[in-house]
């Protein structure tokens, strides 16, 4: 694939493990486990070929209303995925960073391990993973809102200088490249709350294929259908500039 075809990050809405259990016969929380086993395969993927950052909603702000039982999976799950994972993550270069409002929800354990999986990796360049955990686009604007209207109080921060790169600065995913590609799988075409500010001018790929069926051939399609659309900013083709 030609380089500069390529999204430099890439944010993904890994929906439909509820249905791919279900179809199964098996528990939700059996298809947040496949789910999760999938993650690390599309992040190897991405390293492989170059991807800069990936971001994964894998807890929004708004999925506390699951049930309890679904909850506590899904927080085990991540603990069990960065207890696995760390290590190898680490030893590739990948800088894991979480986007969203730490919570005494999450528990002392995996308070723990988000915060020495961030601390171990953060000096890592080769890509950055961000886990967007008790994460709400809305709740990231506004609490960027409150961060700015702070500095400007201390002195830190002159509000008539700030403009669109200064709020991308006090937004979680400061020091990434907006996403050029969000992938949302399992045939639902929306954003759910999800980097509404960076998806400005985002290309969306929405795949009928569920999460944990989402392989890395199936990311390579999507990556083929990026790289075959023509990204304008809101400005004009140079075909159609004569
Ligand atoms: C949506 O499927 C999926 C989620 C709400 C959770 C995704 C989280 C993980 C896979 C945990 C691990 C994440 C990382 C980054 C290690 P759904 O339950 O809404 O599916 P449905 O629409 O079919 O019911």
């Amino acid at each position: 694939m030609e380089q500069q075809a390529l999204p430099r990050h890439i944010a993904f809405i890994m929906d439909g493990n509820g249905r791919w259990a279900k179809k199964r016969g098996l528990p939700r929380t059996a298809g947040h486990r496949a789910g999760t086993q999938n993650v690390m395969k599309i992040v190897e993927h991405c390293g492989d070929l170059g991807i800069e950052c990936v971001t994964f909603y894998a807890f929004s702000t708004e999925n506390w209303s699951r049930p309890a039982a679904e909850v506590n999976a899904l927080m085990s799950l991540l603990g069990e995925f960065l207890e696995k994972n760390l290590m190898r993550l680490h030893t590739n270069g990948v800088r894991i960073r979480i986007l969203g409002e730490a919570s005494p929800r999450f528990g002392e354990a995996l308070t723990a391990t988000l915060h020495s999986a961030v601390e171990l990796t953060k000096n890592n360049t080769k890509m950055i993973l961000n886990v967007a955990l008790n994460y709400g686009g809305r709740a990231e604007i506004v609490r960027a809102f409150k961060a700015m209207h702070a500095d400007a109080e201390a002195g830190k921060l002159d509000f008539d200088a700030v403009d669109e790169k200064t709020v991308q600065d006090y937004l979680y995913t400061a020091g990434c490249p907006e996403p050029d590609l969000l992938i949302r799988t399992s045939g639902e075409q929306r954003i759910s709350n999800f980097l509404l500010y960076q998806l400005a001018y985002t290309e969306f790929v929405f795949t009928p294929v569920s999460w944990p069926d989402f392989t890395p051939e199936r990311l390579d399609e999507a990556l083929r259908d990026f790289a075959s659309r023509s990204r304008r900013f809101g400005g004009l083709d140079k075909e159609s500039k004569c």
